[in-house]
């Protein structure tokens, strides 16, 4: 049966734990220019109804050095829903192709991409989620050992896909995860309802940054207005005004706090020049890892039995060392 990558939704913390070793490990072998091709000869379209430069270029680079093929198509081309429906579209990428990597604005379109595709579907963003992001941040916090129990990530701005994405990781992996936002721009309320219930982790809402940066290990910054809102530019721009990651907000955090924004900045708006440019940003390694992360994903999702095998060996290697001391 084939998966999908829609959410973290029916994802264990061992799922989670999985993919940041098997990303260690092609990172690994991409440091030392090792060729590693399990996607020879498959294909995997890139559907992309919002702009992209990150998840677009990572996508097909990363494809690209699996031995595959990745095929962009913009929705000026495709027409999702006006030239042609989201379950014809489906079904024809799944007759040329072994995945399907989708940016949309509704979160629905792409349940229903991969709800009729036969071929595994793979969320690059919708309004709701953007869980490859949020896969690439934890694994950067995870080799930089800042993730786990007692790690305090406050996420300053708005209750968006982003912030959605990490609270759904929140209710996986144990965390404190606190998002200081204005009234009306909380995160989504059903999502946060079922991460809560992991109990090893810690999740709120503030309206003050610097209740939120209190402790806190990690800052996390997104655009104040995502793509689609742009028509609210104004009014967010000074709703969201003190939710800036500055030098003062920053000198209120833990003293080797790290600063992450998944990009594109909108420099002097969430974040200043100072900051993201500053000593403590890991906004490149975190930029970076989305290569990694996502090639980790892909051969898990296209080549399970390669994915498999790696996590058996790995399995026996450590079972052996136990045996022998
Ligand atoms: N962070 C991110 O997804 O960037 P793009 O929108 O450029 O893909
Ligand atoms: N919240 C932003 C993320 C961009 C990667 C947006 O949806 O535009």
């Amino acid at each position: 049966m084939k998966s999908d990558f829609l959410s973290f939704e029916n994802h264990s913390r061992e799922d989670v734990y999985a993919l940041f070793a098997f990303t260690d490990y092609l990172k690994i072998l991409r440091a030392r220019n090792k060729i590693y091709q399990p996607l020879q000869g498959k294909s995997v379209a890139m559907l992309f109804e919002k702009p992209s430069l990150r998840t677009r270029a990572s996508f097909e680079v990363g494809i690209h050095q699996l031995g595959g093929y990745a095929m962009p198509l913009s929705n000026e081309t495709v027409g999702i829903g006006t030239r042609e429906s989201v379950s014809d579209i489906a079904n024809l990428l799944s007759r040329y192709n072994d995945a399907l990597v989708a940016r949309t604005f509704s979160h629905a379109v792409v349940e229903e991409l991969a709800k009729v595709a036969t071929i595994p579907v793979v969320n690059a963003l919708t309004d709701r989620l953007h869980p490859c992001q949020v896969l690439a941040d934890a694994y950067t916090l995870y080799e930089k050992n800042k993730l786990g129990e007692g790690v305090k990530i406050a996420f300053i701005g708005d209750g968006n896909n982003v912030a959605n994405s990490w609270i759904e990781l929140a209710g996986i992996l144990p965390m404190h995860f606190v998002i200081a936002c204005p009234e009306g721009y909380d995160p989504d309320p059903n999502i946060v309802a079922v991460a809560s219930a992991n109990r090893e982790s810690t999740i709120e809402v503030v309206r003050d940054p610097f209740d939120a940066v209190r402790n806190a290990d990690v800052l996390y910054s997104d655009v104040w207005t995502s793509m689609g809102q742009e028509s609210e530019y104004e009014k967010r721009l000074q709703l969201f005004s003190r939710y800036q990651i500055n030098a003062k907000l920053l000198h209120a955090a833990k003293e080797d706090a790290v600063v992450m924004h998944c990009l594109p900045a909108h420099r002097g708006e969430e974040i200043t020049d100072e900051v993201i440019d500053g000593s403590q940003s890991i906004v490149w390694d975190e930029a970076e890892n989305r290569l990694h992360a996502q090639k980790a994903l892909i051969v898990k999702l296209l080549s399970p039995a390669e994915y498999n095998d790696f996590h058996l060996t790995r399995r026996l290697k450590t079972a052996a060392q136990n045996a022998h001391g």
